[in-house]
């Protein structure tokens, strides 16, 4: 099984590096590519759930934390 890492930047969004599944927050179930994918956590984004650089407009501010799934 491929790891998946997932880091909440500084300030800023999500990153999703590797393969994951995920349900938005209608329902829909999303998939990555494997390529790298930035979610919004600052929920200013107008293109939910992907990060479209709201957050540094809106002074979104929040601790970087780093967590890999195995
Ligand atoms: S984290 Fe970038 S728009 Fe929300």
């Amino acid at each position: 099984m491929a790891n998946v890492k997932i880091t909440a930047t500084e300030n800023g969004p999500y990153l999703i590096d590797g393969s994951a599944t995920f349900t938005d927050a209608e329902g829909n179930e999303q998939k990555t590519s494997g390529s790298m994918v930035a979610l919004c956590r600052c929920g200013y984004s107008g293109n939910k759930p992907f990060c479209d650089g709201s957050h540094k407009k809106e002074g979104f501010t929040a601790a970087p934390i780093e967590l890999t799934v195995e």
